[in-house]
């Protein structure tokens, strides 16, 4: 089993120069808003909109709209506070991945005064599909967002996977958001073997299939399923005896083609290893296919449901670092699928039937 021991010692000067940087705010000084705005520009190395624009956030390439090309869909991302009084008090904070009306329920319910999110937020989509300031000024809430903003501001996803980058390139084959590392193994990941053991330590896998365990015994609900452990690590091609050589490290979302992986692998031939994260790919898609034909071990890695633990931890301990008087939480989402013969408790399942057979049947 992989042991961490000599990582974290390595780590923790970092987090102690952290904790007494120079730009932290003294523990006992009244934190506001607006010092939750100067501590995101400080984290995101000065990319948060701090003054305001006409129009906003003018000349930020941090300010990114997000399209499908789907009417009425598209986001933009606006880097710092969404929503609150920059002189409100903040005593307590939290991160969180993606806002949802079960996370500002919770906040309300909490005494959270403030919510840092990585994804953006949307007005009404992110808040239950009602309008996003009239629902959080209730609770006293405001609202923050860091996403490509916080982008690249720390190693951690490589290092997670076990690979130093020496090449990264965040437009590969001309593609914005086309992410590729190519990176050198760390000492200890000889194998793939040791980059699935290593993220099943850091994601504390055995104890997520513990806690789906006692879920579907609670639920008498053996089909349950959860996120974390239905997407957990995954040798797509290879075995764990594979040797690591160079790591090819890459996200299948972002547009990223078999042929982009031919050119990597004749550019940099030291490769041995592909690994996909974020999201994955199945094991008869023409990546795999690729790695397969050019001698490639392959890996999924950590899935989106960990980007919690991959940059919402980092978040929230930068945070603390720099505000230290305010209490941070972490807001962690555990999405679960059950069969519609086993969701709830019986009393909810005769409520839906009644409901849907009286109501929600009928032709007229
Ligand atoms: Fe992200
Ligand atoms: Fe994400």
């Amino acid at each position: 089993m992989y042991s961490f021991s000599r990582k974290l010692t390595v780590l923790t000067p970092i987090i102690v120069v952290l904790l007494f940087s120079g730009a932290a705010v003294a523990a006992d000084k009244v934190v506001t808003v607006a010092d939750v705005v100067d501590a995101l520009n400080v984290i995101t190395g000065g990319r948060v909109i701090t003054k305001a624009a006409t129009p906003f956030g003018t000349g930020n390439p941090f300010v990114v709209t997000k399209s499908s090309n789907i009417p009425g869909k598209a986001i933009t991302e606006t880097p710092g506070l969404v929503v609150g009084d920059p002189k409100m008090q903040v005593r307590k904070l939290a991160v969180g991945m993606t806002l949802t009306e079960s996370e500002i329920e919770l906040a309300g319910a909490t005494g959270v005064d403030a919510i840092v999110l990585h994804h953006p937020v949307a007005d009404a989509a992110s808040s239950g599909g009602v309008p996003l300031r009239g629902y959080v000024d209730l609770y006293h809430l405001a609202v923050f967002e860091v996403h490509e903003a916080f982008h690249g501001r720390h190693p951690g996803i490589a290092w997670m996977h076990g690979h130093v980058p020496f090449k990264v390139d965040v437009a590969y084959g001309g593609i914005q958001g086309n992410v590729v590392y190519v990176g050198k193994p760390l000492p200890e990941v000889r194998t793939i073997g040791d980059i699935i053991d290593r993220l099943a330590v850091l994601s504390d896998l055995s104890r997520e299939k513990s806690i789906l365990a006692v879920k579907r015994e609670q639920r008498q609900s053996p089909n349950l399923n959860e996120a974390n452990v239905a997407a957990g690590p995954e040798i797509l091609s290879g075995s764990r005896d594979d040797k690591v050589g160079c790591v090819l490290h890459f996200f299948p979302h972002t547009g990223f083609t078999p042929a982009h992986m031919r050119q990597l692998k004749k550019d940099y031939p030291d490769i041995t290893t592909v690994v996909v994260s974020i999201s994955r790919v199945r094991k008869d898609d023409p990546l795999v296919k690729t790695a397969r034909d050019l001698g490639l071990s392959m890996v999924a890695g950590n899935s989106h449901a960990l980007e919690i633990v991959e940059n919402g931890i980092p978040l929230a301990c930068a945070l603390k670092g720099l505000l230290p008087g305010v209490e941070v939480v972490v807001f962690r989402e555990r999405v679960t699928s059950a069969p519609l013969e086993t969701v709830g408790s019986k009393a909810m399942r005769d409520y839906g039937t009644e409901m849907a057979t009286r109501y929600l049947m009928q032709k007229k």
